[in-house]
């Protein structure tokens, strides 16, 4: 198998932009695309933010920094041509990953590996546009990017051993510890935290306790180090809800029905941090 140097990664928003960071800081010719100009460039601004922060705390050295400033940003597809590892960070929406891996199948080389750092969509489904389904694979990573140390590997029907370890040898790369999971619905991490926030979101709309009561128990009584609904408003609200639509679709169970709160939320735009206001406000 081709040794992995240049990296394409597909969408910067907060995973995007934290995965291309990683990857650029650990070595590898990185670009970052997305095709509104606006988000790429929020994208890298956000990336700059990030490598300045772990500069001044010296968890990267200067020449890691510079390394994140060096990204290049791409707004087409086309540019895939060149990469062995493209990374879809795009929206969680079924149709658009089929559209992007659609693409990818005609631009980029039949060697490419192709991944989707999709949280909850099958692995197989997207697989089953390319021409290539052995080499797709998931690689999960966790926000914020930079500083999680998990990413899941998740292995379609077609995927071929070959690529699952080079995903694998890819996340040991970054330094990260990578654990393979079968391609289920939410596969680990999700299928478990989303119904959690999901409660939590029942607990406060029917009026157990207010938002910093929920998090103060789960953070002192459990160890956490985030209450549910703080995690929510770091993950997004919107991001949250879809999962929790996959989950409650594919296992056809009232036990993942989404809070209506939640629901309402994210119909008033109130989707977290980004947005500024969530279970909490931001400035
Ligand atoms: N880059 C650089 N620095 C960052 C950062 C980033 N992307 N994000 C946060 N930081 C910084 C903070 O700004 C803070 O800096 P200052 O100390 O200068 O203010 C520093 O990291 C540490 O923050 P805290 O003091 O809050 O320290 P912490 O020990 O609580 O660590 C944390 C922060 C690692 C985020 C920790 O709170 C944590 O582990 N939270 C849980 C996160 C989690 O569960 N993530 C998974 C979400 S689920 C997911 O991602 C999957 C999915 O598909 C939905």
């Amino acid at each position: 198998m081709k040794k992995i140097k240049n990296i394409y990664v597909i969408g910067a928003g907060t995973m995007g932009s934290g995965i291309a960071q990683t990857a650029a800081v650990y070595g590898y010719q990185t670009t970052i695309m997305d095709i509104d100009p606006n988000a790429l460039q929020k994208g890298q601004a956000a990336i700059a933010r990030s490598a300045g922060k772990l500069l001044q705390k010296e968890r990267i050295s200067e020449e890691q920094y510079q390394a994140a400033l060096k990204i290049k940003g791409s707004g087409s597809l086309q540019d895939s041509a060149d990469a062995d590892l493209v990374i879809e960070a795009a929206t969680e929406n079924p149709n658009l990953k089929e559209k992007i891996f659609a693409e990818l199948g005609e631009t980029a080389t039949d060697k490419a590996i192709l991944a989707s750092n999709t949280s909850s969509i099958s692995i197989s489904r997207i697989a089953a546009v390319v021409k290539h389904p052995e080499r797709v694979v998931g690689l999960h990573f966790f926000n914020p990017v930079p500083l999680m140390k998990l990413v899941e590997v998740i292995e379609g029907k077609q995927t071929e051993k070959e690529t699952v370890e080079a995903a694998m040898e890819f996340a040991r790369s970054l330094g990260k510890t990578p654990v393979l999971a079968k391609d289920s619905p939410g596969f680990i991490g999700n299928r478990i935290l989303i119904p959690m926030i999901n409660e939590a979101v029942y607990t406060l709309a029917e009026g157990v306790a207010p938002v910093e009561s929920i998090d103060e128990v789960m953070k002192l009584g459990m160890g956490h180090p985030m209450g549910p609904l703080q995690l929510a408003d770091l993950i997004g609200l919107d991001v949250v809800l879809d999962i929790m639509q996959v989950l409650h679709t594919e296992f056809a169970s009232d036990k993942y029905r989404p809070a209506p709160l939640l629901e309402d939320m994210v119909a008033d735009g109130n989707l977290g941090k980004k947005t500024g206001r969530g279970f909490y406000v931001y400035e």
